[in-house]
């Protein structure tokens, strides 16, 4: 029996939806009612995973994708199918004939999903880990002008300052689509003021900044997360965290 969708989401309306897949006590939450929702190919998947908390976290970023997916459009969780384009993207598949598009991120646990109505996202989350080798990465990652900003910062705040550029540049491609397929070193997202970010593209782009809205998504405090989607003109767009609790 199909239950009736009960979220609204205007096309201007940017919904987030945010779930982790580890309890207050750390160990991976039941995945039963969760796993019941994949599709087989996604079972298949999860069950490729050597470590119990990569499988909590594929299966519970699947499970949230599908039961959110329910609150707006009269399909049941088990029953959307995706699609993806050639960087791997996915997308509602066309023959559902539903005009939502959507991005996940998942890091360490933690699960997030953007929604919209006929509107490019792409969402970030990175857990600030111990393990991220700095040097390396600040090369193969950050513009000129972002490692510029990063010099002038005491050291103690570069890992920060790098998971800040990181999760927004990921945001945008994702939202693109193209992933890491995009020059990355020819995004910029510079902080002037210290706190509100400003992308800055190249020509290799192909784009223009005002294109696309980004902000910092809160979450918790050992976490960095950005979203990043598609406008035309200078329209508003409204931004709203959802709990998936009350699925
Ligand atoms: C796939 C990619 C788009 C994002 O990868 P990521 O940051 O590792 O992973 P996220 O959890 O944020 O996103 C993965 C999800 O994005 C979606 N996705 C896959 N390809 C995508 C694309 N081209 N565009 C947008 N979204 C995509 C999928 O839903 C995927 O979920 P799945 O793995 O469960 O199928 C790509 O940029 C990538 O491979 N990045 C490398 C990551 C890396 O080097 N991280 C170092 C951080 S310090």
């Amino acid at each position: 029996m199909n239950r009736a969708p009960h979220v609204t989401l205007s096309r201007t309306d940017v919904h987030l939806w945010i779930a982790s897949s580890v309890g207050p006590d750390g160990e991976p939450r039941s995945l039963r009612e969760h796993e019941a929702v994949l599709s087989p190919e996604e079972r298949n998947r999860a069950d490729q995973f050597y470590f119990m908390r990569d499988r909590a976290q594929f299966v519970m970023a699947r499970s949230l994708l599908r039961r959110c997916l329910s609150q707006y459009v009269d399909i049941e969780p088990a029953q959307w199918e995706f699609e993806f384009n050639k960087y791997g993207k996915p997308a509602v598949h066309h023959r559902l004939g539903v005009d939502l598009d959507f991005n996940l991120s998942h890091s360490r646990g933690m699960c997030m999903l953007g929604v919209t109505r006929e509107r490019p996202i792409g969402v970030d989350v990175e857990k600030r880990d111990a393990r991220i080798s700095l040097p390396d990465l600040i090369h193969q990652v950050m513009s000129e002008p972002e490692i510029d900003e990063l010099r002038r910062l005491p050291a103690r705040a570069w890992k920060s300052r790098f998971l800040d550029v990181w999760v927004f540049k990921e945001a945008y491609v994702k939202a693109r689509g193209q992933g890491i397929s995009l020059p990355l070193q020819d995004i910029s997202f510079l902080f002037p003021d210290g706190r509100t970010p400003e992308l800055v593209l190249k020509p290799s782009l192909a784009d223009r900044p005002d294109n696309w809205i980004y902000d910092f998504i809160k979450v918790p405090a050992d976490f960095h997360a950005a979203v990043c989607i598609g406008r035309r003109r200078s329209e508003a767009l409204t931004l709203v965290i959802r709990e998936p609790d009350q699925l």
